[in-house]
C-alpha cells in the first residue's frame, strides 16, 4: 500500500506560479507599475476592466491590454490562460475592485431581464452571496493557474478594533471578510502611496505591515520600502529568490 507521505515534495519544487496584489490610492501609480514589467511589458498581458490604461502607455509601456467590458469576456480569457499559461509572463488584472463592479452588472442585468419590473439599483439579500462566490471563484480560478498574477486593487480606510485607521485592498463584502479572504489568496500584497522623500514625490512600495496599511510578503521579496519600483525589478528579485538562483547540478 503506498504511503500518502510519500507524495511529499521538496518546498522548492512547489513553487510554480505567483499571485501578488497591489493595492493604493487612485492615481497612486497602479496601472503604470503594471505596465513596467521586463521589456517595457511586451510580454505581459493587462486584462483591463478599468480605463485608464493610457497612464501605462504614456509611460512608455509595451504590455499587451485586453480590454474587459462584460462577465462572459473575463471568463472566456482567464480560460484560455489556464489553457496556456506561459504565452505571457504577467496577467494583470487591472482592478480587483472594478472587477466587483463588474459582477455587479452581471448579477443586476440578469436579475432585469428575468423579472423586468424590478429595480436594477436594488440589490436583493441572495445575490451578495453570488456576488462574493463570483469573485472568489476567479480569484481561485486565476490563482489556481501556471500563470503569474498581478491583482490591483484601490485602498480603504478601515477602522480595526482599537480605532485604528488604515489602508486595506477595496474589496467589498462580509464585514471585510471578503477582503480579508482575498488578501488570504496572495503571496504578496502590496501597498502603493505616493510621498515626498528629499524634496521630491516617489512612489513608495510597501511589502510588509505598516501602522498605515496593510500588506505582507511570502516570497520575502523585499524586507524595506521600495521606492519607484517596476514590475520588471520586482520580477528579477522574484526570480532571484527562488529555484532559479540555485545553479544546475550537471553545470
Ligand atoms: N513611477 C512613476 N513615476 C512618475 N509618475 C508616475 C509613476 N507612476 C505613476 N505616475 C503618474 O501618476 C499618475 C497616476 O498613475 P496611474 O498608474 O494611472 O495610477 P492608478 O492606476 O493607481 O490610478 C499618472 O499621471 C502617471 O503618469
Ligand atoms: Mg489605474
Amino acid at each position: 500500500m503506498s504511503n500518502i507521505l510519500d507524495l511529499a515534495l521538496p518546498v522548492t519544487e512547489t513553487v510554480n506560479s505567483v499571485n501578488i496584489l497591489v493595492h493604493g490610492d487612485s492615481g497612486s501609480g497602479k496601472t503604470t507599475f503594471a505596465g513596467s514589467g521586463r521589456n517595457a511589458g511586451a510580454k505581459d498581458l493587462i486584462l483591463a476592466i478599468e480605463n485608464g490604461t493610457v497612464s501605462a502607455a504614456r509611460s512608455g509601456s509595451k504590455a499587451n491590454v485586453l480590454p474587459i467590458k462584460t462577465w462572459s469576456e473575463l471568463d472566456q480569457a482567464i480560460t484560455a490562460i489556464a489553457d496556456d499559461p506561459d504565452r505571457f509572463e504577467w496577467i494583470i488584472v487591472d482592478s480587483i475592485t472594478k472587477l466587483q463592479d463588474l459582477i455587479w452588472e452581471e448579477i443586476l442585468g440578469e436579475a432585469v431581464r428575468t423579472k423586468p419590473s424590478r429595480s436594477k439599483y436594488k440589490r436583493e439579500l441572495q445575490e451578495y452571496g453570488e456576488a462574493q462566490a463570483r469573485l472568489s471563484e476567479v480569484v481561485e480560478r486565476l490563482n489556481n493557474s501556471d500563470a503569474n498574477i498581478l491583482w490591483t486593487a484601490l485602498s480603504d480606510l478601515e477602522t480595526d478594533e482599537n480605532g485604528h485607521e488604515f489602508k486595506m485592498p477595496s474589496i467589498h463584502g462580509r464585514g471585510g471578510k471578503q477582503a480579508a479572504w482575498v488578501c488570504a489568496q496572495m503571496d504578496t500584497v502590496v501597498y502603493l502611496s505616493v510621498i515626498e522623500y528629499q524634496g521630491k514625490l516617489v512612489r513608495k512600495f510597501d511589502f510588509n505591515k505598516t501602522p498605515e496599511a496593510y500588506a505582507k510578503d511570502r516570497l520575502q521579496t523585499f524586507r524595506v520600502p521600495q521606492k519607484n519600483l517596476t514590475l520588471a525589478e520586482l520580477t528579477e528579485a522574484i526570480v532571484g529568490v527562488g529555484p532559479e538562483e540555485t545553479p544546475a547540478e550537471d553545470a
